[in-house]
């Protein structure tokens, strides 16, 4: 394990308590002996389903199909009628398959196999919407006390709460987004959490979530072996999965088997415009994330205001000669809208892809013909059931 900022070594203590933050107060990324790795392996991941297939590159063993077998293993879909509209070679990977219908449960899953592994009996996490019903549902698979799930106030009843419980977690409601849900869950939960009785699994204040965002990429490598996505657009909160798909391509060409001359993709972190603080930083040339004071956006995902591994993101889109797009909250609920009518649905995080993507035609950054991949997060179920106010009438009414 090591400090995401300075590469130090991290004391892990044997596993014997679940890995934090580092000592200096910043994420850990786990390493491998990635040679180790490459000669277990034998130059191929296993057949085997889900998570399971990338154990060698995790840092927990031994997940029983009953708890991973049906995450991850996401396809990737040619996009034709928007491929013709941008005149670019236009995928998406739907991760709308996932458990929870959403890809928070590649990160969650491992973040509480890792907790659990190394002793935690309780976790707790501010969320968005996705990664607290991801928490709850795997939490139920372990068999352990229900998840605590902090939400921001305006989620109460609606679609996140109430699939958060229908896996059993235990809901709070605080503050206008995450941020702020997470500032009180920490001061309401200080006494369980200094006592290790809870685990908080927020966004990087543990290595396990990255790590299960990183299976993205090692899928979309054995999809598209050497010739990978000349570019791939990313709908950025708090980045692990930007950093995550990033981190599979070093460890992969590392271990050698993503040769030197292979072209990685431009990485694009895409956010709202009135929540942007990764494009605003990236845009000044920083080399850490200005937090902001977001203005609310139709994407629950992309409403982060900052960003603790932000250091990472910007690393990621200046090393893979990317960018950071911000894109009109109006020009999202289009993209939604023209998502679902080219049978290529999403959500509204995925929309802000396709918004971005047409700016970036449009200024010419992204050329005619290149091929460009959308991770796309989520299905259009969680946006449908807000659309009336969001996306404009009903068709038919
Ligand atoms: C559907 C969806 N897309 C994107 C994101 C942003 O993900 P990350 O925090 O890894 O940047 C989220 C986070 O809540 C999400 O739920």
């Amino acid at each position: 394990m090591t400090d995401s900022l300075t590469g130090d070594a991290v004391p892990t203590g044997g596993f014997t308590r679940p890995v934090g933050l580092s000592p200096r107060g910043a994420p850990v990324e786990v390493t491998y002996d990635l040679e180790a790795v490459d000669s277990v392996l034998g130059g191929a991941f296993p057949a085997v389903g889900g998570l399971r297939r990338y154990e060698a590159l995790l840092p927990v063993g031994g997940l029983p199909p009953a708890f991973v077998g049906d995450v991850g293993g996401t396809p990737v879909i040619p996009a034709p009628a928007l491929s013709e509209e941008l005149e670019v070679d236009l995928a998406m990977k739907v991760e709308a398959g996932n458990p929870t219908g959403s890809f928070k449960d590649r990160g969650l899953a491992v973040g509480l196999a890792l907790g659990v592994a190394s002793g935690a009996a309780r976790f707790c996490l501010p969320t968005q919407g996705n990664a607290g019903v991801a928490a709850a549902l795997f939490s139920s698979r372990l068999g352990l006390p229900p998840a605590v799930v902090y939400m921001p106030r305006g989620y109460e009843g609606g679609v996140y709460h109430r699939a958060c419980a229908l896996y059993g977690g235990e809901v709070h409601f605080s503050g206008p987004n995450i941020a702020a849900a997470g500032k009180a869950m920490r001061d309401e939960l200080a006494g369980p959490l200094s006592e290790g009785r809870y685990v908080d699994v927020s966004t990087f204040f543990e290595p396990g979530r990255l790590e299960g965002k990183k299976t993205m990429g090692l899928e979309i490598w054995e999809e598209y072996g050497e010739a990978l996505p000349q570019w791939i657009l990313y709908p950025t909160g708090g980045g692990t999965g930007l950093v995550g798909i990033w981190k599979a391509f070093t460890e992969l060409r590392e271990m050698g088997w993503m040769g030197p001359e292979v072209q990685r993709p431009r990485m694009v972190a895409v956010q709202s415009e009135n929540c942007a603080p990764v494009v605003r930083s990236f845009e000044a040339g920083l080399d850490h994330v200005e937090p902001v004071v977001s203005q609310g956006t139709v994407a629950d995902g992309l409403d982060v205001p900052g960003a603790i591994m932000g250091h990472a993101m910007l690393r990621v889109l200046r090393e893979s000669g990317g960018t950071a797009a911000a894109v009109a909250e109006a020009d999202i609920s289009a993209a939604y809208a023209d998502l679902g009518r080219t049978g290529t649905p999403g959500g509204y995080e995925t929309a802000a892809l396709l918004a971005a993507l047409r700016n970036l035609r449009r200024e010419g950054v992204v050329a005619r013909g290149e091929s460009v991949l959308l991770i796309a997060t989520s299905g259009p179920a969680v946006g449908l059931s807000h659309a009336v106010a969001t996306a404009g009438p009903v068709p038919g009414r």
